[in-house]
């Protein structure tokens, strides 16, 4: 059964087909709704039910709690339409005109980092390019019809490679692969570009990233963006970028890191150890990363956070900064690599 669903407030409208959600709906029709995980785990697309009943669909019972649910909040990507709806929601504009293509690719290059994190640059075909905004990913389509969702760690303008961030763990479908048969010139396939993590670029706000384990790889494209557009342009953008791991190895790119704050005045890298080793011999500062932010500021009323990585941490942080040190909410802007068996981003 199709049903009509309303935007507020921009009064946009579009139908859904049988078995869409709401989200499906609307990224179909060309309605950029936000979205990360579109599997129930994340939060990032949760909107309001004013008109309208709906069935919720399959979630986390901690993204959408049944308080929520009796006032009249939703998940997008997992809510079906049981009528016409009207809802309440953002709609991203910046994302409209990207076309979500699906390509093939070759393994190009693969570089071991860390213990656990392999860098893997893709090549698409002669001629071809993924457009896609500074912090967007791509899901890795595998042989078996499973997808797994990686960050894109090259800015937009530096598109001759697509590089990936590959952390190892039990379970990981393509991390395992990636560790274990995978080689250079292997032929990949992937869609893209896909979620609404990227640069805000119509504020003029100063930035803090905070970022953990290889959530640094959409931060990495974003900076290497919002730099490669200062050359031009100018940027009068602060910028501090938090990277939290638990030992030095796991910061793979600090060296990358450390001279972008040598380079540029207006960015400043604190790196951040929750276990350091007595080999590591740190003297950086130590804890949760998000704590880090917390003892650094006392309030973030004037600033644009983007936090990447563990849920755990960007739910603590998104809770946090914005309870404990008034971030406005539409200001926090996230992407939570949620471990689900059907849409992983690690
Ligand atoms: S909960 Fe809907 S996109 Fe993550």
């Amino acid at each position: 059964m199709s049903y009509r669903i309303t935007i507020n407030p921009s009064g946009h409208t579009f139908n859904t087909e049988a078995g869409e959600t709401i989200l499906q709906a609307a990224l179909r029709q060309g309605f950029p709704l936000p979205y990360g995980c579109r599997n129930g785990a994340c939060g990032t697309c949760k909107g309001k039910i004013i008109q309208g009943k709906v069935n919720f669909g399959s979630h986390n019972d901690d993204t959408l709690t049944e308080i929520e649910k009796n006032k009249g909040k939703a998940l997008l990507c997992c809510a079906l339409p049981l009528s016409e709806l009207v809802i309440e929601c953002r709609e991203i504009g910046a994302i409209k005109d990207i076309k979500i293509m699906k390509f093939p690719c070759r393994v190009q290059k693969m570089e071991l980092v860390a213990p656990d994190v392999m860098t893997i640059s893709l090549k698409l075909p002669t001629n071809e390019r993924l457009q896609f905004l500074a912090g967007q990913y791509i899901d890795i389509l595998m042989k078996d019809g499973q997808r797994r969702s990686y960050s894109l760690a090259n800015a937009p303008h530096d598109d001759e490679f697509l590089q990936l961030h590959v952390r190892n763990y039990l379970g990981g479908v393509f991390a395992e692969h990636t560790f274990s048969n995978m080689k250079e010139k292997d032929i990949l396939r992937f869609e893209g570009p896909l979620g609404t993590f990227f640069l805000r670029e119509d504020s003029d706000k100063p930035i803090i990233f905070v970022a953990s384990g290889t959530g640094f790889a959409p931060v990495k494209s974003m900076l290497e963006h919002i730099f490669h557009v200062a050359e031009t342009r100018g940027n009068d953008r602060d910028i501090i970028l938090y990277w939290g791991a638990r030992t030095k190895a796991d910061l793979y790119l600090a060296e990358l890191a450390g001279s972008w704050q040598q380079k540029y005045e207006n960015f400043c890298f604190i790196p951040v150890l929750s276990e350091s080793l007595q080999t590591d011999d740190w003297h950086g500062r130590t804890g949760l990363v998000h704590q880090a932010v917390l003892e650094d500021f006392d309030s973030l009323s004037g600033y644009q956070v983007y936090a990447c990585g563990s849920p755990v941490m960007v739910g603590a942080a998104q809770t946090d900064f914005i309870s404990l040190r008034n971030l406005p909410e539409d200001e926090f802007i996230s992407d939570a690599f949620t471990p689900s068996p059907a849409d992983k981003k690690l």
